[in-house]
């Protein structure tokens, strides 16, 4: 497996593969990898890629000062053989002075799907996700991308980018992937405590009560009051449609619910498409 910290090192080896004839697939993380993050590389080798890039990089453009990007969990040791032992083929850990280089001034912003939902709480970080994303794109010269359902938004905006910037690559989205008792994976349950993660439970144990067919408000209500029992704060809880992420009326086939909510000091997220 091949590692690369400089992006013009990066590029010029998958310029080369692809030039070469193989099929290049392209793993975006933040790294502490999990079952989550394998399942996405996993799905890459499922496809028949021949190179799997996988970057490790906590993007500081996608957090807003008050987020967690200094104690966002870091484990490049654990994450290269995560990376090995699943599959991927080069490992890509930049550093943000060689991702962004003095005076950057160039960023991507989506300006529709990203006006609700996470992009309404966290200003600016689809801006920071979309630019780092389209960089990535660039540098690892991909056939195709795997993003995980969870980061369900993300997934939706990053289409419409690869869509209207005529970005030549397809996009796949992978299955959330849940704990035994229902958590989704996230680099970020490593801030829960045991009693925390009990809480947390109630997320996903409230999504998958519902049973389909629920008029929206009902449903939102029904998830909230589940959360607030559980001792959660919540963040937002929408059901949308599922290519506009504009409000739907009805839980209904073509419409996703999703929720975010604090879990003490940890903001989680989750969703299910109907
Ligand atoms: O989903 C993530 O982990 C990040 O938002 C991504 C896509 C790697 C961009 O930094």
């Amino acid at each position: 497996m091949k590692k690369f910290t400089d992006p013009a090192k990066l590029q010029k080896w998958c310029r080369e593969r692809r030039a070469a004839g193989a099929k290049i697939a392209l793993v975006p993380t933040m790294g502490y990898l999990h079952e989550g993050h394998v399942s996405l590389i996993k799905e890459a080798v499922r496809r028949g890629a021949d190179e799997i890039v996988v970057s490790v990089f906590v993007n500081p453009v996608q957090f807003g000062p008050n987020e967690d990007y200094d104690k966002y969990p870091r484990d490049e040791k654990a994450d290269w053989k995560k990376c090995r032992e699943a599959g991927a083929t080069a490992v890509f850990f930049p550093t943000p002075a060689n991702m962004y280089l003095d005076r950057h001034s160039v960023y991507v912003t989506e300006e529709d799907l990203s006006r609700g939902l996470c992009g309404a709480r966290r200003p600016g970080h689809f801006r920071g996700v979309c630019t780092v994303v389209a960089k990535l794109f660039n540098l690892s010269h991909a056939h195709f991308a795997v993003f995980g359902h969870k980061d369900f938004q993300q997934a939706q905006i990053i289409k419409r980018m690869v869509r209207d910037l005529n970005f030549d690559l397809d996009i796949v989205v992978a299955p959330i992937v849940r704990e035994e008792t229902g958590l989704a994976k996230s680099s970020r349950n490593t801030y829960l405590s045991a009693a925390e993660k009990e809480s947390a439970l109630a997320i996903s144990k409230s999504l998958y009560a519902l049973k389909g067919g629920e008029r929206a408000a009902a449903a939102k209500k029904k998830i909230a009051s589940a959360l607030e029992k559980a001792g959660l704060k919540t963040d937002y809880v929408e059901v949308v449609d599922v290519e506009t992420l504009e409000d739907a009326k009805t839980v209904a086939p073509g419409t996703c619910v999703l929720v975010a909510a604090y879990c003490g000091k940890t903001r989680l997220i989750d969703n299910r498409e109907f």
